[in-house]
């Protein structure tokens, strides 16, 4: 009855809501057991003290199973942190507790006053004396029964708005607390954590807490006083009728917890399978560009096609399944309500009962049946609310290997800026057995700018992030001014004495000016101003029409990479750091911008300690000191010019690859030193990547890896010649290979042109109509010369079409498109021969047609 009504209620058109709404209350009638057999694994899991999982992997495991939230047995509720929050709303939820109790009588006392009222009405019909006057009689129950009305109505206004203040308060002192302790965990935290999950449970598990508790409270406390209330008036009312409600009640819910597990389950497929297709397209979408670029579109469409299909499938299969619950929860409890009255009836009839007592039994029965659905959904979202509240809880006792707000702080008058790194071995802890660096030294004099120089995975950057302190080493130390960094504040240490900007820097969704400032947020304007000066930002800065006050958009997505770059410059110098750290701070940029940067950098560079990470050499020629590292550790150091006299020296070699580009080019170096008594034995093993522009039209890539030996015994022009020759004659091959290549795909374009094309029609495709012979592209890797069945998109079918019957249509359909026998014109004059040329074809792919279509179009037009 009460599925029924609520569900009248709701209005038509919201199917969803409709189906909502009917698992909660279906999960409701239904979970009182199921709950019951959770909390009672619950309770063994933590009684039998299963071994402890990972916290990851099992919230992980948690996820994957339930496809939304479900207790994790490991993660265990912390009652002394809810105690915290609780306590300062103790008098609002003794309040609320109080006014939902009195709900509770007074949903208890309402039937047994709405019983007298219907026996006053009764004894209407049967008294025969005309001296009673009706009027006095009738009024005071109804006015006991308005009374009992308003009253009730008060108290739910109040406990509701009092719970709502005391959730709420909750809710935001949770909030700010749990993200105020993940702002101050290990970057270890963040490498390990996907932002999604903390996300989640800023949000999502708040929300879940703060609701659970909200509804334990009110309903819980409601629920049950009305079921002990209304079972003791059942039982005053009458003995035997209540006994016999005592025994149905029950195994209707029995037989509904059957039911509902199962379309419980049903409803976490459909969520798991819905949760798949979102991934796709959020996949899809959030990745547009590479999607676009393989033109991939059409395989995406038809991927989230296939999920969203199955997800329909299941959703159905559940909306059938709630129907039959729907329809026979609305038989059972009409029969309940009938078989009360047909048996109070006859209660009535022996004068066993009255009319107003059996109105009464009928309203408190559905008080019980109520008040236990409301229970048994409240179980279920007790088990939610308290897992929700394990998973805040967990990332709350977090604490920070490095402490934010502690330790010593360095007068600014008296900074150096000398930073010296001493045996650091380090490791990321993710990956704790890869060393990224080993007894790494090295020294930055104070003043002074130094480069550091070396191939990808080097660990350049790793340097920063210790320097930083983003990471601790695991060996050695770090000083600066000769004091361990682990002794300085590190807030300090970050706002203050370090600037660093990286490849990428980031922009805040907000205006340029407050961009800047977030480097110092106290700074004036005319400070933020001077600092764009300096990072040579000012002038493109005022170009725009709102200056300063310019919204950079998401990531700072709506300035340039060069503009953006010279942004975070500017905001790093605000701060007017001792030491300046630029991690290949130019690397991304174009010609002119890099120029633009780096006269910025030459700007700020002046005076303070500063340490350049470059990719090219040529923007780090002028360093006071260059270090190369290689192998997780510093190989070689000093001036440009000491270096490059290094016959076999690293650097020598990196700048002899980038200069022997037409254009600058990247250079990626690995040596391997093994040193002997005698000889030192050098394996270089060198990637060089050129692009080169030339004034005419040819751009070329050309990637070439050689391998050399070199040893210090053998002679150096040598060993250069040598390397130089098979270089040379390695382009030599890749530009045979690209021009010969090129002249084979122009001749073969050339002759299927001149081939006349085939059309097979097929009229009742909605957007593939045609079929075509055409010459198979290369770049295919299948037979030369071959032909291939291409499918276009048309509406406009040829005259000389010949017509594919569906059948033959269908195989082409199921059987897809790529390689061919050789087909020539002849063979596809008629229709069976068309048929026989289009079941040679065989998809890759085997996939639908429209996928045939797009993989074939995309290389013919080449
Ligand atoms: N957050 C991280 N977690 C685990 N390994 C990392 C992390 N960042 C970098 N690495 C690894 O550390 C090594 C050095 O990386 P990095 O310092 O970024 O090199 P470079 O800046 O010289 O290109 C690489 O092997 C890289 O894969
Ligand atoms: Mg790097």
């Amino acid at each position: 009855m009460l599925v029924v009504r609520l569900f009248r209620r709701i209005p038509v058109g919201t199917s969803s809501i409709k189906s909502k709404s009917c698992l909660r209350l279906l999960a409701g009638i239904t979970s009182g057991g199921s709950a019951l057999t959770i909390v009672w694994k619950h309770y063994r899991v933590h009684a039998s003290k299963t071994p402890k999982l990972d916290s990851n992997q099992l919230s992980s495991i948690v996820r994957d199973v339930e496809g939304k939230k479900v207790a994790s047995s490991s993660e265990k509720f912390d009652w002394k942190l809810f105690w915290h929050y609780l306590r300062p709303q103790i008098w609002v939820i003794a309040c609320a507790t109080a006014t939902a109790l009195v709900v509770a009588y007074l949903n208890v006392a309402i039937p047994l006053e709405l019983g007298n009222l219907i026996n006053v009405i009764s004894s209407l019909f049967t008294s025969s004396s005309s001296s009673i006057d009706f009027k006095e009689m009738l009024s005071k129950p109804t006015f006991r029964l308005l009374q009992l009305y308003i009253y009730q109505s008060i108290a739910t206004f109040e406990y509701i708005t009092l719970l709502s203040i005391a959730g709420e308060r909750m809710a935001a002192a949770i909030r700010r607390d749990l993200f105020q302790n993940v702002l101050k965990l290990d970057m270890e935290f963040f490498d390990r954590t996907k932002t999604g999950e903390i996300m989640d449970r800023l949000t999502s598990d708040v929300q879940e807490f703060k609701s659970s508790f909200k509804l334990l409270i009110s309903q819980g406390l409601r629920a049950s006083t009305q079921i002990v209330g209304s079972a003791v008036s059942l039982y005053c009312i009458s003995p035997s009728l209540a006994t016999l409600a005592s025994l149905v009640i029950p195994s209707i819910i029995a037989g509904g917890t059957v039911f509902g597990s199962v379309l419980r389950k049903l409803s976490r497929q459909a969520q798991a399978q819905l949760s798949t297709s979102t991934g796709i397209a959020y996949e899809a979408i959030s990745n547009i560009r590479t999607t676009r670029a393989f033109g991939a579109e059409t395989k995406e469409h038809e991927m989230f096609q296939n999920e969203v299909h199955k997800a329909c499938e299941l959703n159905i299969r559940l909306g059938i399944g709630i129907g039959v619950f729907q329809g026979l929860n609305n038989l059972v409890m009409n029969g309940i309500v009938l078989s009360t009255i047909a048996l109070g009836g006859q209660f009535v009839s022996q004068q066993r009962l009255s009319a107003g007592d059996l109105m009464a039994f009928l309203v408190a029965t559905q008080t019980i049946q109520r008040s236990l659905t409301q229970i048994s959904v409240l179980i279920g979202q007790a088990i939610r609310g308290m897992s929700a509240g394990a998973r805040i809880h967990e990332y709350q006792k977090l604490t920070s290997s490095i402490p934010l707000e502690q330790g010593i702080r360095i007068p600014f008058h008296s900074m150096l800026g000398q930073v010296q790194f001493s045996n650091v071995g380090f490791a990321y802890p993710t990956r704790e057995q890869q060393m990224v660096l080993e007894n790494f030294n090295f020294t930055i004099p104070c003043g002074k700018t130094v480069a550091l120089v070396g191939p990808s995975g080097s660990g350049k950057s790793t340097l920063c992030s210790l320097l930083v302190r983003f990471y601790d080493p695991i060996n050695g130390q770090i000083t600066i001014d000769g004091k361990d960094i682990r002794k300085f504040n590190a807030t300090w240490l970050r706002s203050n004495v370090i600037g660093m900007i990286n490849q990428e820097p980031t922009l805040f969704s907000t205006t340029i000016m407050e961009n800047i400032r977030f480097g110092k947020p106290d700074a004036t304007d005319a400070e933020v101003m001077e600092a764009a000066k300096l990072a040579m930002a000012h002038d493109f800065i005022q170009l725009f029409p709102d200056g300063y006050r310019t919204v950079v958009g998401e990531r700072g997505v709506t300035v340039s990479g060069g503009q953006r770059q010279r942004i975070a410059i500017a905001r790093a110098l605000l701060k007017n750091p001792s030491i300046l750290i630029l991690d290949e701070a130019t690397s991304a940029l174009d010609a002119e911008s890099e120029k633009q940067v780096q006269s910025a950098i030459n700007n700020v560079a002046k005076g303070r300690t500063t340490l350049i990470i470059a990719h090219r050499l040529s923007t780090i020629r002028n360093a006071d000191i260059i270090g190369v590292m290689l192998h997780r550790k510093l190989v070689e150091m000093g001036t440009h010019t000491e270096l490059m006299s290094k016959k076999n020296g690293v650097y020598a070699e990196l700048m002899r690859i980038q200069q022997s580009g037409p254009g600058e080019s990247s250079a990626t170096t690995t040596k391997t030193t093994t040193t002997s008594t005698t000889s030192t034995t050098a394996t270089i093993t060198l990637t060089t990547t050129t692009t080169a522009t030339k004034t005419t039209t040819s751009i070329s890539t050309t990637t070439t890896s050689i391998t050399t030996v070199a040893t210090t015994t053998t002679p150096t022009s040598l060993a250069t010649k040598t390397r130089f020759l098979v270089l040379l004659g390695l382009c030599c091959c890749c530009w045979w290979w690209l021009f010969a290549g090129r002249r084979r795909r122009r001749r073969a374009d050339r002759e299927s042109k001149k081939k006349p094309k085939i059309h097979l029609t097929k009229a009742n495709s909605e957007n593939i109509s045609c079929v075509t012979v055409i010459k198979l592209p290369r770049e295919m890797s299948m037979t030369p010369g071959g032909n291939i069945i291409k499918v276009e998109k048309s509406n406009i079918p040829s005259r000389e079409n010949t017509q594919l019957s569906d059948k033959s249509f269908s195989t082409i359909h199921s059987t897809g498109s790529v390689r061919t026998s050789k087909v020539n014109r002849s063979s596809l004059t008629n229709k069976a021969q068309t048929s026989h040329a289009a079941n040679n074809i065989v998809s890759p792919v085997n996939e639908k047609i429209t996928k045939v279509a797009s993989f074939i179009t995309l290389p013919s037009h080449q």
